[in-house]
């Protein structure tokens, strides 16, 4: 879905990303225009300071990307920062591009913010089925704008990548979205109930790690206070342990520095126990190394 960039910017344009992000977020805009990132403040829980996105701007800037519930951090902005934004792409015709596939699974449902498709007519809205719905495997999503004009030029640009999606899947989707509340709500309470288990799990090695509840989504990106870095730790426990976190090298950007001593962790899954177990096994087992 990323790919709509490639619609909505060419050569000589600007594209402002926020940092850190997911992949796609900032490799695609690069491969086509000059990119600035702008970062979500780590000692201040993923603070997002609209005015350095502002002062990001330039004369030919288009396009302004955000993710939130984010990925890898779980940072929320406030409704006020998503308004002040939309004010902000509003002053400068910029369009907002929010990929909002962790929409819906906040941790505390009062923090969802107003979809960028719903709140500003250059808004554009990305969603799919495989986060809060949980259906991956479906490979269906979309994009919500008010600008008919731009859908259209999205829809033929569709065309091009693939004649049509897989029909089967089209079915289940619209199925699925037709039963969203039991869905969501399914999906909501194993979320809950895996991350007091991961929160429980980091609260017995407060030497080895700094945690916070993420604001949103199914993954935490804490940081490892241990020796040895985390590149070490996330092989050891790999290999040694059939445990896959990322490390935070995974998370690196083209655009700016980011942390180098955090890790993703995703709880979206049934059975987190086995892996948390899995972890407290390996952790007892090493550490005199840690
Ligand atoms: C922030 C973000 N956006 C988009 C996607 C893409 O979703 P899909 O796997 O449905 O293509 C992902 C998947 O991990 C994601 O984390």
């Amino acid at each position: 879905v990323y790919a709509a960039m490639r619609v909505m910017l060419s050569k000589d344009d600007h594209a402002i990303v926020v940092v850190p992000n997911y992949q796609a977020a900032e490799t695609i805009p690069l491969e086509i225009c000059a990119v600035s990132g702008v970062s979500l403040h780590a000692d201040k829980n993923w603070f997002l300071d609209v005015g350095e996105i502002e002062a990001a701007v330039k004369p030919n800037t288009k396009l302004v990307s955000i993710n939130f519930p984010n990925n890898p951090t779980g940072a929320i902005i406030p409704e006020k920062s998503m308004q002040d934004l939309i004010a902000l792409c509003r002053k400068h015709d910029l369009y907002l591009f929010s990929d909002e596939v962790y929409r819906l699974i906040e941790t505390d449902q009062s923090s969802r913010i107003t979809q960028a498709a719903d709140g500003y007519e250059k808004g554009v809205s990305l969603n799919v089925c495989s986060k809060a719905y949980g259906l991956p495997g479906l490979r269906i999503g979309w994009i919500g704008c008010q600008d008919t004009e731009l859908l259209q030029k999205l829809e033929r640009y569709k065309h091009y990548l693939s004649i049509c999606n897989s029909a089967p899947s089209e079915r289940l989707a619209v199925i699925a979205l037709k039963n969203r509340d039991k869905i969501l709500e399914r999906n909501r309470s194993l979320l809950k109930s895996n991350l007091a288990q991961v929160d429980d799990f980091f609260s017995e090695y407060p030497h080895l790690f700094e945690w916070t509840i993420p604001d949103g989504g199914c993954v935490g990106y804490p940081r490892f206070l241990g020796r040895g870095g985390i590149d070490n730790l996330c092989h050891s426990l790999i290999e040694e342990a059939g445990i896959l976190l990322l490390p935070s090298s995974i998370y690196k950007s083209q655009l700016m520095a980011t942390p180098s001593d955090r890790f993703r962790i995703g709880f979206g899954r049934k059975g987190i126990e086995a892996g948390l177990d899995a972890f407290r096994a390996f952790l007892d087992e090493k550490h005199n190394q840690l």
